[in-house]
C-alpha cells in the first residue's frame, strides 16, 4: 500500500496543499497551512462476498417523517431559517465579532426557555457570569436557560447524555470547542471539524436543534473550515455595521426552505429588537434634495425594502490614480457599471474619484440596483439631484439596455405606498402603474438623458 501522504490543510480557508508553504495559495492568508491527518489512501477493491448488508430503499414519499418545526420565539429568527428551527438539524451562525450573535441566541434560547422548552446554552468565550450579566441586562435573568462555561466535547456530551435532550442546544463558538480525541488546539481545522462532528452525530441522534456560532474571518467566510459548511444543514450569517443599528439575519444554505428570506433586527440597550417592516429604515433622513443619491425598491426574499445608494464623484486635477470605493455593494459591478457609462453613454469617470454607499449599512444582492446606481452616479457626475419622490430599478447588461427584473409589481406597489410618486425601470411604454408613474427607460443613455436634461 502507498505511504499515506502528509497533507497540509489551511486553517483559513480550508483548502489542501501537499507541501508546506508559507502562503496559502487559495486564498492568500499568511502562515495559515498547518499539518492535518493523512488521508487515508484506498486502492483495494471491495470484497462483495462477505461483510456487507443490503441497504433498503424507501419510496420519496415515507410516511411519518412530517417537518416539525419549532419556533425560537424571534418571528425574524424564524422567518430567516424557513419557518422555525428542525428538530435534529444544525445551523451554523457566522458573523463579525460584537455584531450580537450571543445576544440573539441568548435572547431565543431564553424564549424558548420561557415557553417550556428545554435549552442549553454553552458558552466557551465567556464566563456564566459574564452571560447571566447579560441576560439580567436583557431582562432574561428569570428564564431556565442551562448555561454553563464549557470547552471540553467530551464532558458537554457526557452531561448531555444524563439528561433530556434539550430542544435547543447553542455552542458559542465552535472555534472554542476542544476534542481530546483528536491532536491540536483549539480553532484548528481538525479541531473544529471533530467537535462539530460529535455535536451533530449527538443533534442527530437525540432530535435536539443545534446552533454553533462561527467566527468569520477578515473576508467573510467562516473561520476555519470551510468543511462545516457542508456538515450542517444551515448556514446562517448575521450582517450589519457595527456603528449601525440594524443587523440582518440571512440564510445563505437551507436544506428545510429557501435561503432568500431575510431577518431584521435592531441592536438597542435592550438587546435585539425585531423590525417586522423593515421597508423604510434604510433611507436616511432625506430633507432637500442631494445629487448623487437614488432610492431603490429591493426584494429581500417576499419582502420589499426601499434602500437609499449614495454615489459622490471628486474630480482629481493630477494623473494619480483614482480611488473606487464602495461600502455595501460588489465592487466588481461597480467597476463593470462604470465601465458601461463610460463605452454606451460617453461619460468619463477615468479621472475622478468615485464612493459608493449604500445607507443604514445595508448590503445589497439585488441585481435589479444597477438602475439606481447609474442614476445616482450619473446624478453625482452631472450634480443634478433626482426627483425626491422617484424610485430607480432594473438590471444593467452590457449593451447598455436595462433588463426586466423580477417582482416589478411588488417593488411599484412597495414605493407608492410610501409615498413614491414615480419610478423608472425596465419596460415598453410609459403609463400610471400601481399608484406611481411609471417611465420606462430601455437603454443607459436614456436614463443620461433624462437626468442631464432636466433642470
Ligand atoms: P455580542 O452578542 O456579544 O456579539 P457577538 O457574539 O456576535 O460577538 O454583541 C455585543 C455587542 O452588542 C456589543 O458591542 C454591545 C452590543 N449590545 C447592545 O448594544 N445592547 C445590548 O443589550 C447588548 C446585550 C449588546
Ligand atoms: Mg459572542
Amino acid at each position: 500500500m502507498a505511504k499515506p501522504k502528509r497533507r497540509y490543510v489551511c486553517q483559513a480557508c480550508g483548502s489542501v496543499a501537499t507541501r508546506w508553504q508559507g502562503q496559502c495559495a487559495d486564498c492568500g492568508e499568511w502562515n495559515s497551512l498547518a499539518e492535518d491527518a493523512p488521508a487515508t489512501v484506498f486502492s483495494a477493491k471491495h470484497d462483495l462476498s462477505s461483510g456487507g448488508r443490503p441497504i433498503e430503499f424507501a419510496p420519496l414519499d415515507a410516511p411519518g417523517e412530517v417537518l416539525k418545526r419549532r419556533s425560537t420565539g424571534l418571528a425574524e429568527f424564524d422567518r430567516a431559517l424557513g419557518g422555525g428551527l428542525v428538530p435534529g438539524s444544525a445551523v451554523l451562525m457566522g458573523g463579525d465579532p460584537g455584531i450580537g450573535k450571543s445576544t440573539l441566541l441568548l435572547q431565543a434560547s431564553a424564549h424558548m426557555a420561557k415557553s417550556g422548552a428545554e435549552t442549553v446554552y454553552i458558552s466557551g468565550e465567556e464566563a456564566a457570569g459574564q452571560v447571566r450579566l447579560r441576560a439580567d441586562r436583557l431582562g432574561l435573568g428569570g428564564a431556565p436557560v442551562r448555561l454553563a462555561a464549557a470547552t471540553s466535547v467530551r464532558d458537554i456530551l457526557t452531561t448531555l447524555a444524563m439528561m433530556d435532550p434539550p430542544a435547543l442546544l447553542v455552542i458559542d463558538s465552535i472555534q472554542t470547542m476542544h476534542s481530546d480525541q483528536i491532536e491540536g488546539a483549539p480553532g484548528t481545522v481538525s479541531q473544529v471539524r471533530a467537535c462539530a462532528f460529535e455535536l451533530i452525530r449527538y443533534a442527530k441522534d437525540s432530535g435536539a436543534a443545534l446552533v454553533l456560532v462561527g467566527h468569520v474571518t477578515k473576508d467573510g467566510s467562516i473561520a476555519g473550515p470551510r468543511v462545516l459548511e457542508h456538515m450542517v444543514d444551515v448556514v446562517m450569517s448575521f450582517e450589519g455595521e457595527r456603528s449601525h443599528q440594524y443587523r440582518i439575519l440571512r440564510s445563505i444554505k437551507n436544506r428545510f426552505g429557501p435561503v432568500d428570506e431575510i431577518g431584521v433586527f435592531a441592536m438597542e440597550g435592550q438587546g435585539l429588537a425585531e423590525v417586522g417592516n423593515p421597508s423604510l429604515l434604510f433611507l436616511s433622513g432625506r430633507e432637500q434634495p442631494v445629487a448623487g443619491s437614488a432610492v431603490f425598491p429591493a426584494i429581500e426574499g417576499t419582502r420589499p425594502v426601499l434602500v437609499e445608494i449614495q454615489a459622490l464623484i471628486v474630480r482629481l486635477a493630477s494623473g494619480a490614480t483614482p480611488r473606487r470605493a464602495v461600502v455595501g455593494w460588489d465592487s466588481g459591478r461597480l467597476a463593470m457599471l462604470l465601465a458601461v457609462l463610460e463605452a454606451r453613454c460617453g461619460l468619463n469617470f477615468s479621472s475622478a474619484e468615485v464612493y459608493l454607499n449604500v445607507a443604514g449599512g445595508y448590503r445589497l444582492a439585488d441585481p435589479a440596483a444597477d438602475l439606481a446606481v447609474a442614476a445616482a452616479l450619473v446624478s453625482a457626475l452631472a450634480d443634478k439631484p433626482l426627483g425626491r419622490d422617484a424610485v430607480w430599478f432594473g438590471e444593467v447588461s452590457l449593451a447598455g439596455e436595462v433588463r426586466p427584473v423580477a417582482h416589478s409589481g411588488v417593488r411599484l406597489r412597495e414605493a407608492a405606498k410610501l409615498g413614491f410618486t414615480s419610478a423608472f425601470g425596465p419596460g415598453e411604454a410609459s403609463e400610471k402603474r400601481d399608484g406611481s408613474r411609471f417611465a420606462a427607460i430601455a437603454m443607459l443613455p436614456n436614463l443620461v438623458d433624462r437626468i442631464m436634461g432636466a433642470s
